[in-house]
């Protein structure tokens, strides 16, 4: 029999990111394809994600754990490169149980960082005046700066408090210098010990060592999601910096945060929306006047309007910006891109997509710096909308001839095809 992946292998391992800044409707696409998963790993960021799934049980907005709980025998890891607060954690756990999800597979990579208290606390405190960048205010910057100056404490060490209050030591005596710094009451060690012996309590037997459980589940030729949270214009290498998250929501980090060959990928999807949004500050090329932006946001009252999952944030809102996906097409290798919320273009009569950039009045080829974003112009092509309901097509061959045009657009610029189109909110809004 032929096996239908690289090294004989027949379930996919494949990679879902989102192709823009984010909030481009990748809870909806893992849904979809955590249908039939073995396992979903989130591989980064924290409980600044807000996935939203609408699906036979409800409508849910989950922020720390994957999107693949609502499948019973599916395990859904919070992976190595994610910064977990552990009472964020246990909150949205009790919340999907009190909605009967299911959540004894929700495991935690025992060398993810602990987000603890204080991280919170500096980001509120930071996050104000000239120096502020749009943060959700839930610690994850400065989780991830105590990562990488070595003065963090990882989820494996709460089977040893012993070694957890020795490290505390360390710790505390840079972490309350900051306390001063950003004016935050002083950390006591006998409250956060106290909230390790809880954790270590709670969360124990959830805990997992992440490369032998993951790659085991890889070589067992599972069907397996990594679960990426933002999207490229957000990524902290590759994205708009300073504007940008503190992790790499790109594809390839996958495989550095769980620890695999990225040669054992099989699938990378791109997740896009139809037209632009952001939250936060920094540069927006394409964005609409607000009048503009309103018919696209909506008021907030619907599930999918244009407003932060978590933070409740109006989004900013732009036209279709193909430089911004195909620069995410070039930097994760999509094999295949879903596109979602085309429905939200049902009602407009031309619609603006951008093709191109300016700087100095002359056409670029490459994504330019956050700086010289604010200077770039978008360059436009209009193509006429298709005044039609598309919320109840099921095949991409049955969308109105303009909404096609649409779609081959995007496949011609970006060079991937548009294989999943979102035409609503729930799990079966999609177009094959
Ligand atoms: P982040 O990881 O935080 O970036 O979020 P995300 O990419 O998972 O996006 P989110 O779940 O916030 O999705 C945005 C909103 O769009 C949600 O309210 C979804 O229910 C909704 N949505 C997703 N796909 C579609 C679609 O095809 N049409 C419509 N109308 N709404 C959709």
């Amino acid at each position: 029999m032929n096996k239908r992946y690289k090294g004989g292998f027949n379930m996919p391992v494949r990679v879902i990111v989102g192709a823009q800044w984010g909030d481009e409707g990748k809870g909806k696409i893992v849904d979809y394809f955590a249908k039939t998963a073995d396992m979903v790993v989130r591989f980064q960021g924290g409980d600044n994600a807000g996935h939203t799934v609408v699906n036979s049980a409800g409508t849910f907005k989950l922020h720390i754990v994957p999107c693949g709980v609502f499948k019973p025998d599916c395990v859904c890891f919070c992976g190595t490169g994610m910064v977990i607060n552990p009472d964020e954690f246990i909150l949205e756990i009790a919340q999907l149980e009190s909605q009967s999800v299911r959540t004894q597979n929700v495991l935690i990579s025992s060398k993810a960082i602990i987000l603890m208290p204080y991280h919170v606390e500096f980001d509120r405190s930071s996050e104000r005046g000239a120096g502020a960048i749009g943060s959700t205010k839930r610690g994850i910057g400065f989780a991830y700066a105590d990562k990488a100056r070595r003065l963090a404490l990882r989820f494996e060490d709460l089977s040893d408090l012993n070694y957890c209050s020795d490290r505390l030591d360390v710790i505390l005596a840079f972490v309350n210098a900051d306390c001063k710094k950003y004016g935050v009451k002083p950390v006591s060690k006998l409250s956060l010990m106290d909230k390790l012996k809880e954790w270590a309590v709670k969360l124990g037997p959830r805990i997992v060592e992440p490369v032998t459980y993951i790659n085991e589940k890889i070589n067992e030729d599972k069907n397996i999601i990594f679960e990426g949270q933002l999207g490229v214009m957000k990524d902290i290498d590759l994205g708009i910096y300073p504007y940008v998250t503190s992790s790499n929501p790109v594809a390839a980090y996958a495989a550095v945060s769980s620890g695999f060959s990225c040669r054992k990928i099989t699938n990378i999807l791109g997740v896009m929306k139809a037209f632009s949004s952001a939250v936060g500050k920094g540069p927006f090329i394409t964005e609409m006047s607000d009048d503009e932006a309103v018919k696209l946001r909506g008021t907030g009252e619907n599930i999918d309007d244009e407003f932060g999952a978590r933070t409740g944030r109006a989004r900013r809102i732009g036209w279709l910006d193909l430089m911004v996906v195909k620069y995410a097409a070039l930097v994760n290798g999509f094999n295949e891109i879903a596109l979602c919320k085309l429905d939200k273009l049902d009602g407009l009569k031309e619609i603006k997509v951008c093709i191109g950039y300016k700087l100095n009045g002359k056409p670029i080829n490459y994504m330019p710096s956050a700086r010289m974003q604010y200077l770039a112009e978008p360059v436009y092509t209009t193509l006429p909308g298709w005044l039609s309901d598309t919320t109840n097509i099921k095949n991409i061959i049955d969308l109105p001839a303009n909404a096609k045009k649409y779609i081959e657009l995007i496949e011609q610029i970006t060079g991937v095809p548009v294989k999943y189109v979102g035409v609503g909110p729930g799990r079966d809004n999609i177009a094959l």
